[in-house]
């Protein structure tokens, strides 16, 4: 049967202390929201409804800004779950399929978990993710005989009896889209909040004769964020679990806990991480690569037997092919590198591309901005670019050239060529032994006279 996902992402999140909306807020570099519709993406639902409320345009945009494919809705006042849940009626109308209820603040739920709740789905009418709680706390509490679920209780409604329960309401539920519509027309809101509970339909489903069932998670999976110490926590575990998942896919880390992953890094096996490296959004590295000590790689992709660093930083829509070398204290940004190219010490390469076993040397800056326009420098393959050039965009290197240390690359160097430009030296016989006598006069009568 087909799934569709109606996510939660309302509220303000008034405790995060923010102009933000808590949604919005990011783990391993993605919004909450983000995380939450991509591990749900697994189940290939055939639509994902998100309700807005607060700053519903940023939302409404970082939900379009993943996928364009998303319907959102507005949920003008915030008058509960259920009343959130009803505000994807319209776009899910003529859906026939299992809808699942997630909340856009809860990052971690598992597709595995979502998948052993739509096959539980096959027996029952209602499936509800549930936890045993360390803490219960305020969580609302599942009323269960054997495998039945017979209601949720929210905690502001129960009776110390239901308190004591132990299994707690995730928040995420599934059912048959029209069903569930159904009996959210039947809830109301004359409860301690005043707010229309999505979790009132178990009961009332009960009383129709409908089934319900519990699926039941480490309650690690069902952390929601409302709080930048949370948020933090939030971090922590991602980081752990993305740290963990990394080494046991073959990656050696030297100091798993001094390295920062993303939500979408991939790193292939055989790969050695030395200490204290950050990959931001958007890094994939194939297998057999180095990654130095203190580098910081973002939007960029670094092929098999790659060396990256100490100290060195990749930004965005940088592309290393095999064997190439990138230094200490060299940025790379927007530029392809061919095979075996070396850039090895404090160079700047910036729209750019690199034949294939050119060497930069140290200190080469690409000049690629005029103040109001980007430009591109193109150097051959089996170039050899002398230290401390600086290459004055948009610029091409032949095949084979060369250019001088120290030299201002201004106009093309043809194929085979050299390009120098630079003063012509001149030496001027015993000058510095003359200028150093007459500077240690000069100091001797000083001291003397004080
Ligand atoms: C809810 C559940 C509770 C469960 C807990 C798990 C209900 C009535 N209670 O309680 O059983 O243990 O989650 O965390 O469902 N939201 C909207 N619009 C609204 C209200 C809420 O979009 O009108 C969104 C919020 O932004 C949030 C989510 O729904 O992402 C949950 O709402 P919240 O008010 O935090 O529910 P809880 O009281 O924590
Ligand atoms: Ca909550």
């Amino acid at each position: 049967m087909a799934t569709s996902l109606i996510i939660l992402a309302a509220g303000k999140g008034t405790r995060m202390q923010s102009d933000l909306p808590k949604v919005l807020h990011k783990v391993a570099g993605a919004p909450l929201l983000i995380h939450a519709m991509s591990s749900a993406a697994a189940l290939e639902p055939e639509k994902t409804v998100v309700v807005t409320g607060h700053s519903a345009d940023l939302v409404e945009a970082a939900a379009r800004g993943w996928s364009d494919a998303v319907d959102v809705v507005l949920q003008a006042e915030q008058l509960g779950t259920g009343h959130a849940v009803l505000q994807a009626k319209d776009a899910l109308s003529g859906f026939d399929g299992d809808a699942i209820v997630l909340y856009g603040d809860t990052p971690f739920i598992r597709p595995e978990t979502l998948e052993a709740m739509i096959d539980a789905r096959a027996a029952h009418d209602i499936v509800v993710l549930g936890f045993e709680a360390a803490d219960p706390g305020r969580y609302g509490r599942l009323v269960v005989e054997g495998d039945a679920l017979q209601k949720i209780v929210e905690f502001k409604d129960a009776d110390a009896q239901e308190r004591a329960i132990p299994l707690c309401n995730s928040g995420v539920i599934c059912a048959k889209a029209d069903v569930l519509f159904d009996l959210l027309d039947a809830v109301g809101n004359d409860n301690a909040a005043g707010e229309y509970y999505l979790t009132d339909i178990v009961g009332i489903a009960r009383g129709k004769g409908l089934s319900a069932t519990v699926v039941r998670c480490d309650e690690a999976e069902t952390m929601g964020i409302n709080s930048r110490a949370e948020l933090a926590t939030a971090e922590a575990t991602f980081q752990a679990r993305a740290r963990a998942e990394a080494m046991a896919n073959g990656v050696t880390l030297h100091a798993p806990e001094t390295v920062y992953f993303s939500h979408d890094t991939f790193i292939g096996a055989d790969t050695v991480i030395e200490p204290n490296v950050v990959f931001a959004p958007g890094v994939t590295i194939e297998n057999g690569a180095q990654i130095r000590a203190f580098s910081h790689l973002e939007g960029c992709h670094v092929s098999r037997g790659g060396v990256v660093g100490p100290y060195a930083r990749l930004r965005p829509g940088t592309e290393l092919a095999e064997d190439v070398k990138i230094g200490n204290f060299v940025e790379v940004k927007n530029a392809v590198l061919d095979t075996g190219a070396k850039v090895n010490h404090l160079s700047y390469i910036g729209d750019a591309h690199v034949g294939a076993r050119s060497n930069i040397g140290a200190g080469t800056i690409t000049c690629n901005y005029d103040g109001v326009f980007k430009h591109k420098t193109t150097i051959g393959r089996d170039v050899f670019v002398g230290s401390n050039t600086m290459l004055v965009a948009p610029v091409t290197l032949g095949d084979e050239s060369m250019t001088a240390t120290g030299t201002i690359v201004t106009r093309d160097v043809p194929e085979g060529d050299m390009a120098v430009a630079r003063a012509r030296q001149e030496n001027k016989a015993g000058f510095a032994r003359r200028m150093f006598e007459k500077l240690k006069a000069k100091r001797a009568k000083a001291t003397k006279e004080t």
